[in-house]
């Protein structure tokens, strides 16, 4: 069975509420024939219960950009996953790579401190991804590389455990339904995409990996999205690959126009 391509519109620290529902009115028209693509906006939680009104009735679906593992306490700063399907969210990103504190672009002000602090692991990506199903949201799952790693030669086995540790102790039928991003490090706010056929490449291998700890079915069935400055005039490329289900965008789902041209070349 043909996978379903999903588009998913990473805001990331952008957009006010007014923004966001200027945004996703706009986008609206844009992809409402787009039935053959599953569209999703992962607006700042501060953005969710505007984003949740102007999508109500259009084939678009919410997502967090982040979630905590636990159901409720003493846990400042973070949000619960039934906060967020009492929110409206269906879909949540879980270690992007900005999370994890592994930047693509060397900024001097990225502190040790402010690195801990955002520091996601393959244990808290695996723990949120756990908590985030048990929720019933479905988890983009964020892995990919750095540069150095690249240059290492250490990319396939960097992203194979982090696929491993953090879907750990995952059933079948769970990883099947969920999707992953592969976004390589390097390549996101960058320009620079990685190369189609590498993608491709890299894509296979998650799905190969999928497929040697949870089994053939859900390999098949898993989602696997590009993500890293995919763009209107790279989207249809890379997401004709048979290894690549859709993408996770960044700066180009900022504007209606981009971000609707993207959807419309997994049609
Ligand atoms: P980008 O970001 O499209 O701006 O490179 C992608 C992402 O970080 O999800």
């Amino acid at each position: 069975m043909a996978r379903m391509p999903i588009v998913a519109g990473n805001w990331k620290m952008h957009k006010t509420i007014a923004e966001a529902r200027d945004l996703v009115n706009a986008l609206k028209p844009q992809v409402a024939d787009a039935t053959g693509v599953e569209v999703v906006v992962c607006p700042p939680y501060t953005a969710l219960a505007a984003v949740r009104e102007a999508v109500a009735g259009s084939q678009i679906a919410l997502g967090a950009q982040d979630v905590f593992w636990k159901e409720k306490g003493a846990y400042t700063s973070q949000v619960a996953p039934g906060m967020l399907t009492d929110a409206g969210c269906r879909y949540v990103i879980i270690g992007h790579s900005e999370s994890r504190g592994r930047f693509g672009v060397p900024e001097p002000e990225m502190t040790e401190a402010l690195l801990r602090w955002f520091g996601e692991t393959d244990e808290s990506v695996n723990r949120k991804t756990k908590a985030a199903l048990a929720a019933g949201l479905i988890p983009i799952v964020c892995v990919g590389e750095t540069l150095d790693e690249r240059r290492a030669g250490q990319a396939d086995a960097v992203i194979a455990g982090q696929v491993e540790r953090g879907l750990a102790g995952l059933s079948a039928a769970q990883v099947a339904g969920m999707v992953i991003a592969y976004e390589p490090v390097w390549a996101i706010g960058t320009g620079e995409t990685c190369d189609t056929p590498e993608a491709n490449r890299i894509c296979g291998v998650i799905r190969s990996v999928v497929a040697r700890v949870f089994g053939a079915e859900a390999a098949e069935a898993v989602r696997i999205q590009y993500g890293g400055s995919v763009k209107p005039g790279n989207a249809r490329e890379l997401f004709s690959q048979p290894e690549i289900d859709g993408g996770l965008v960044g700066g180009a789902a900022l504007e209606a126009d981009s971000f609707a041209q993207i959807v419309k070349a997994a049609l």
